[in-house]
């Protein structure tokens, strides 16, 4: 059994296209609950209970190949509504008796035009507002299945959208998920409300009771430990178990010096005075410094940087008596990705460890209360626990922290540095109401000197790089667009406030070809 929740549900099959989670989403924001499996978890599920539509994802497979990731035929015999894109469209094709070609000239990448030739129910509302639609194929379906209908065509690929009403089977060429596809989220209605004819079942908030009340019975009167971090995750999942068990659950806050200015100190205030958990917080930056020193190498400072985190937050744990449960802020997406290393084929391009991701041995059961959700559900239950909008639409800040932001090796002077010069940016996006329209920003520094004026006098001094993207869920990126007063007002701030920076530069690329981090 796969299911984490009873609920009517849509299911999605994972074929590996990097934005599977986001057909997952939407579904959500609907109102009904869906959940993501492999290709290979669909062929071992016996009991279809509550599930109401299944939707193919795209993926990087072909069909036109002999070896193409696939699923058991008789899925497209169960009479549970289907909903194929992209690859799922072609897999759906290809099982059925229809013909798939690959083609270099009529291949389509991003926007095209859609030609409505029949009606259907898929499609309801749709083309009233819709015509451009995103897409990303080489592979095109040339010959339907029996018993197939087009209900739309673009110039290079007439069978964009087909159905099969009586099996109940539908097939879009392009992504209604992504937001460049206008009023795509139709399709998922229609689907949903129109096809499946499932009910209005999930909202985050209304999840809060059954969660708490789900820690309550698990733990009864044990105690809990839990590495808090200041993050959103770590902390919607504390006050949520502190809702659930008070004073016995734990938070340790460990302090590794590689934080934001002020930031630590003020969650650490805000957690003890304000929601009244019980944290301690454990200063253990000369430790870190100490144990970085002249460490450039970006994996090598990842290792000691988490190694040491447990190490610390293990001694801690181990001066509470009676403790039996860790508490994770584990989210709904770490849990996909953990997942489809083994069943489909989305790839990873850096490992993260997560500081909060800490060792079996420990021997306590893990708690997990966010494993269901995505981080913008966890937003809306952090604010139905009275979490701080401070908090709650904080950008996210990466475990190993500033230590992967100073490039090169880390002294107490650079994380000075680095610390006034990104109070300042991430100040003035708030000034400028520009922050929440930017998914992560931040300042590293570089680590050559360059040589500048300041007066009558020669400078030779450090480079931050500033950075800024606009992301859906940090797989994928584009930096921000900033007007140039912006650029030119902070540029002016920094060099004029923080002593040993005499350059400012703004990072232009997108993710990919590189990643939001620079280590
Ligand atoms: P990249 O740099 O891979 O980052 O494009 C994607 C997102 O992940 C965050 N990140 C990390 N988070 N531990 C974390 O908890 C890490 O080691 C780590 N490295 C990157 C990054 O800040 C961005 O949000």
């Amino acid at each position: 059994m796969y299911f984490s929740n009873n609920n009517e549900k849509i299911i999605i099959i994972d074929f590996g296209s990097q934005v599977t989670k986001l057909i997952a989403r939407r579904i959500r924001d609907i109102g009904v609950y869906s959940e993501i499996i492999t290709p290979i978890e669909l062929s071992k599920l016996r009991d279809y209970n509550g599930v109401k539509g299944i939707i193919f994802s795209g993926g990087p497979s072909t069909v036109t190949k002999n070896n193409f990731q696939t699923i058991p035929k008789k899925i497209l015999s169960l009479k549970i509504p289907i909903l194929g894109i992209c690859y799922g469209l072609q897999l759906i094709a290809k099982l059925l008796g229809g013909k798939i070609k690959s083609s270099k000239k009529k291949r389509e990448f991003g926007r095209a035009f859609l030609l409505k030739r029949n009606k259907s129910l898929l499609t309801y509302k749709f083309f009233k507002s819709n015509k451009l639609v995103w897409m990303s194929h080489e592979d095109a379906v040339i010959k339907m299945p029996k018993n197939f209908k087009i209900i739309a065509s673009t110039n290079n690929s007439k069978l964009t959208i087909i159905e099969n009403t009586k099996k109940k089977i539908y097939g879009v060429q392009f992504h209604p998920e992504v937001t460049h596809t206008d009023n795509g989220k139709q399709i998922f209605k229609n689907f949903a409300f129109l096809i499946c004819r499932v009910k209005k079942n999930w909202d985050t908030v209304s999840q809060k009771k059954r969660l708490i009340h789900d820690v309550k019975k698990i733990v009864k009167n044990d105690k809990v430990i839990c590495a808090l971090s200041g993050g959103v995750d770590s902390s919607v999942a504390a006050l949520l178990i502190n809702k659930a068990i008070r004073k016995n659950l734990i938070c340790i806050m460990v302090d590794t010096g590689l934080m934001r200015k002020n930031e630590f100190k003020h969650t650490y205030k805000i957690f003890k005075k304000k929601y009244k958990l019980n944290v301690r917080l454990i200063n253990a930056s000369k430790i870190f410094l100490n144990r970085l020193k002249n460490i450039t190498n970006p994996e090598k400072k990842r290792k000691i940087i988490g190694n040491l985190f447990v190490k610390i937050f293990e001694k801690e744990a181990k001066k509470i008596k009676k403790v039996k449960f860790l508490a994770q802020g584990t989210l709904y997406p770490d849990i996909i990705e953990s997942r489809s290393s083994t069943g489909s084929k989305t790839s990873k391009i850096k490992s993260h460890h997560n500081v909060g991701g800490l060792p079996k041995k420990m021997n306590l059961r893990l708690i997990e209360p966010l494993k269901d959700f995505f981080k913008d559900e966890v937003r809306v239950l952090g604010k139905s626990l009275g979490l701080t909008n401070n908090i709650s639409y904080r950008h996210p800040f990466p475990g190993p922290g500033l230590g992967i932001r100073i490039i090169g090796n880390i002294t107490h002077e650079k994380i000075k540095i680095l610390q006034e010069a990104d109070y300042i940016y991430i100040n003035e996006l708030i000034k400028s109401n520009l922050y929440n329209k930017i998914w992560q920003a931040y300042v590293a520094l570089l680590p050559t000197k360059t040589v500048g004026v300041m007066g009558d006098s020669r400078t030779y001094e450090y480079t931050c790089l500033l950075r800024a993207v606009t992301s859906e869920d940090g797989m994928t990126a584009d930096y921000f667009n900033f007007p140039k007063d912006f650029l030119d007002k902070i540029s002016n701030k920094i060099i004029n406030n923080v002593r040993g920076v005499n350059r400012v530069v703004y990072d232009i690329t997108s993710k990919p070809p590189s990643t939001i981090e620079l280590e």
